[in-house]
């Protein structure tokens, strides 16, 4: 499914993405995924489902993306980042209801995740499109064994 939001636009990401997807990465994360791993779960992961947020300008530009796994009902979401520049303009939001509309056609039912507490601006993200923590893992982050907070929605069907 293409969807479009004033000058946004959402679809499937593609591998002619990827260069983009990686740079976006490599601001976002302090462990990266490398664009060979995109890769792969693109073209070779059956559960996995990734998703590229673009704004059509002069030109159209990837500006953010996101991934899910489908395991029968439930769906986890595997990452989500908005490029550093585009922050803050709610984009997050409304890539994230693009997410929850793709899972649902897939026959999601309910959506889980992990997300460092420390991160401010992703748990107000997650708060406002009506994720609730449900628990934590300890020392989840191998970089500076942070906890993970997991929290889940349930999908509209
Ligand atoms: C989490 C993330 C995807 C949110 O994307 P976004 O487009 O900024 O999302 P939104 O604008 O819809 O919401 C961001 C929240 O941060 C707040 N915020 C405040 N200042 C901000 C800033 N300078 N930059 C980003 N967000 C800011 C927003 O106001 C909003 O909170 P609110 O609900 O209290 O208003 C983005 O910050 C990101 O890519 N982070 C790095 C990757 C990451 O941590 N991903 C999540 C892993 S669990």
């Amino acid at each position: 499914m293409q969807a479009t939001t004033g000058p946004f636009f959402f679809r499937v990401m593609a591998p002619t993405d990827l260069a983009a997807v990686e740079r976006i990465e490599q601001g976002s994360f302090p462990t990266p995924w490398s664009k060979d791993a995109f890769y792969r779960e693109i073209t070779e992961n059956n559960l996995a489902f990734y998703y590229v947020a673009g704004c059509r300008s002069e030109r159209e530009i990837i500006v953010g993306y996101a991934g899910i796994w489908v395991i029968l009902d439930e769906v986890h979401l595997m990452t989500i980042a908005v490029h550093p520049d585009w922050r803050g303009h709610g984009l997050g939001e409304q890539f994230l209801y693009y997410v929850f509309a793709e899972a649902c056609l897939k026959g999601g039912q309910r959506i889980t995740l992990e997300v460092r507490p420390s991160n401010r601006e992703a748990l107000a993200l997650y708060h406002r499109t009506g994720f609730k923590a449900a628990g934590r893992r300890r020392h989840y982050y191998t970089d500076n064994g942070e906890d993970a907070v997991i929290m889940w929605r349930d999908l509209p069907g």
